[in-house]
């Protein structure tokens, strides 16, 4: 069954999601060749046990920290270690909270000093296939109108999608219905109704999608070896449109224009350029 919340659990879901939001934000500034994933993991604990809230993911199924911190070719769900991080690394930041019995959910990957132009080319295919899924988030949509979305930006630019991890309904639980994959057909499964909220969670791989898990029994890694990014926002399902719950407040929301795939930017265009000799005018 998929829960629909009501304005007030929106509004709480809206306050733990902000708090991922802030400590994210906070991370994310403090990512630096050097600084050691177990070093992130302790201030996020720390900042969100100040706010009087539980990391959502400590204990879950036995995982043992707050964050999941993914570095290069591990795609999700990678334990914090004493390990530095280094000049063109990349790094994906899972983080999960429980605020007033409510759970926020939010992910983002961040460079590490200078990137190959691949990675940075890939983290911004992934967030800008996140916007794309949220776009497509309104009454009467489908759960899969979203996969699809995303997969359609992805392998427009020559990259592909991972198969085995899903988004997912979010409230009470970390977990709830519905799963939501991020690559299939439009237009099936659930119709997305008021009120719900969907943590859309698109992992995205430089190479081939497979991935295998470590002896760790938690570490996703690529299977190719190559490069992956990961971005996810809690997004509430409103008569208006989509609200995400977990934006960041120096997060550039991403005008998707920009990110159409390169075929239909070429289109667009030609269409623009025809339009211009025709009418002589364009605001
Ligand atoms: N955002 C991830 C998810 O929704 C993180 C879960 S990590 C776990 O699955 F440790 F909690 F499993
Ligand atoms: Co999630």
């Amino acid at each position: 069954m998929i829960v629909c919340k009501s304005p007030d659990e929106i509004g709480r879901l809206r306050a733990a999601n902000q708090l991922v939001a802030e400590v994210l934000c906070k991370l994310q500034a403090m990512v630096a060749p050097g600084v050691t994933t177990h070093d992130l993991d302790g201030l996020a604990e720390a900042s969100i046990r100040e706010f009087g809230a539980v990391p959502a993911f400590k204990g879950y199924h036995g995982y043992p920290a707050t964050l999941c911190a993914s570095v290069n070719d591990a795609v999700v769900h990678g334990i914090p270690s004493d390990d530095a991080l280094k000049d063109g690394d990349i790094i994906s930041i899972d983080m999960g909270v429980v605020l007033d019995d409510y759970y926020g959910d939010s992910a983002l990957t961040v460079r590490v000093g200078k990137v190959s132009d691949q990675a940075a080319r890939l983290m911004a295919v992934t967030r800008d296939a996140l916007e794309h899924a949220i776009a497509q988030v309104q009454v009467g949509g489908w759960v899969s109108d979203l996969g699809h979305a995303i997969q359609r930006h992805v392998e427009a630019h020559g990259f592909s999608v991972v198969r085995e991890f899903v988004g997912h309904g979010i409230g009470t639980q970390l977990h709830e219905e519905p799963q939501i994959p991020n690559y299939g057909e439009p237009g099936r499964g659930a119709r997305l109704r008021e009120g719900m909220v969907l943590a859309i969670e698109p992992m995205v791989n430089a190479g081939r999608p497979g991935v295998r898990v470590l002896d760790d029994g938690w570490t996703a890694v690529t299977l190719d070896g190559g490069l992956s990014a990961h971005f996810e926002h809690s997004v509430a399902v409103t008569a208006s449109g989509p609200e995400v719950l977990s934006r960041r407040q120096d997060e550039m929301v991403v005008d998707l224009d920009d990110c159409v795939p390169p075929a239909t930017a070429q289109l667009r265009e030609d269409l623009d350029g025809r339009s211009r000799q025709g009418r002589g005018v364009r605001a």
